[in-house]
């Protein structure tokens, strides 16, 4: 049984369908308000609980061998991407889980103290190594799902908008590759106690994105490109009233401030170990947008 944390995220879907679509048991650990239906009529075991709770964590791990945490925190860094992810590296081992595979990010190595996600990941990847579990830890880019919205929207409008340098180098991994890594991880001797950085095969300059969506939808970009100070400005205003929220916004300023992209040795070390080609950005989009 593999148990899958964010099964209902953009990543987290993409796994759980991957494993029925090999007839593989799994359970997909949801929130109650979630929309987890696609999943239990692909016949994923639905687990209803709150990644805020150990209790629901230790129930979950019950039975399991492999656990992938995938979830996001949304507006909880230090609760859902740092604590729930200690309790489910102590619940797994407690529950004897073979193999943990961690979703951090690219970049987690990187002293990003303003950015909470950040944080906690490279907290994260310490405690599971130290852990005596087996375990693969993937650092992936940016994931193409993230784009597919910005594509339906380029498609009606034209317009993309870019925050800061529109020239900082970037990868984006196909989510659907991903999905197939993270699975794959227990099984491949040489990804266990490995730590991969994740991206596809191009490096892109963060400008290139509009132009392969214009060139896919055949349609000229409108680009729209207010510089980082404009973020920094929103972000001051927001910390007035709600200081949470200004810290972390503090994730998104790091993302747009700095570049993250795989070396090419990066990716060759990947499709290596993994046995396949990554594919390119154009390729995702053209599958998944009805071009
Ligand atoms: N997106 C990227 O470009 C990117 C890049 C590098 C790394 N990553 C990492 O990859 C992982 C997956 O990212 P993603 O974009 O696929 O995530 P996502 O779409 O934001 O999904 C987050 C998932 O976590 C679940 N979740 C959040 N809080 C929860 C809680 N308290 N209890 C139970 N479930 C909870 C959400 O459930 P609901 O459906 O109920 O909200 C959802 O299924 C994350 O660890 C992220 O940090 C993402």
């Amino acid at each position: 049984m593999y148990l899958v944390t964010g099964a209902t995220g953009g990543l987290g879907r993409r796994i759980v369908r991957l494993l029925r679509d090999r007839g593989l048991p799994v359970r997909a650990f949801v929130r109650l308000t979630s929309s987890y239906r696609e999943l239990e009529e692909r016949g994923a075991e639905i687990f209803i609980g709150n990644l805020k709770s150990d209790r629901d964590i230790q129930k979950a791990c019950q039975g399991v061998r492999y656990v992938i945490s995938a979830h996001g925190s949304g507006d909880s860094p230090e609760d859902v991407d740092y604590r729930a992810n200690i309790d489910l590296i102590d619940a797994a081992k407690a529950a004897g889980v073979e193999h943990f595979t961690f979703i951090s990010v690219l970049g987690a190595d990187r002293p990003y103290d303003d950015a909470p996600t950040f944080k906690a990941k490279r907290a994260v990847e310490r405690y599971l190594q130290e852990s005596g579990l087996r375990y693969t830890i993937l650092r992936p880019s940016g994931f193409s799902s993230n784009l597919l919205p910005l594509a339906e929207q380029f498609r009606r409008t034209g317009i993309y908008l870019l925050i800061g340098d529109p020239d900082s180098r970037t990868s984006i991994v196909s989510t659907d590759d991903l999905a197939r890594v993270a699975i794959d991880s227990a099984a491949i001797a040489a990804a266990h106690n490995q730590i991969f950085a994740v991206g596809g095969p191009e490096i892109l300059r963060r400008r290139d994105i509009p132009k392969i969506f214009g060139a896919l939808l055949n349609r000229e970009p409108l680009l729209i490109n207010p510089p980082l100070l404009a973020l920094d400005g929103i972000r001051n205003l927001l910390g007035l009233f709600n200081s949470k929220a200004q810290k972390n916004l503090g994730t998104l300023r790091t993302l747009l401030a700095h570049e993250f992209y795989c070396t090419h040795e990066e990716v060759q070390r990947v499709e290596a170990v993994y046995g396949f080609k990554f594919e390119t950005l154009e390729s995702f989009l053209r599958r998944h947008l009805a071009i």
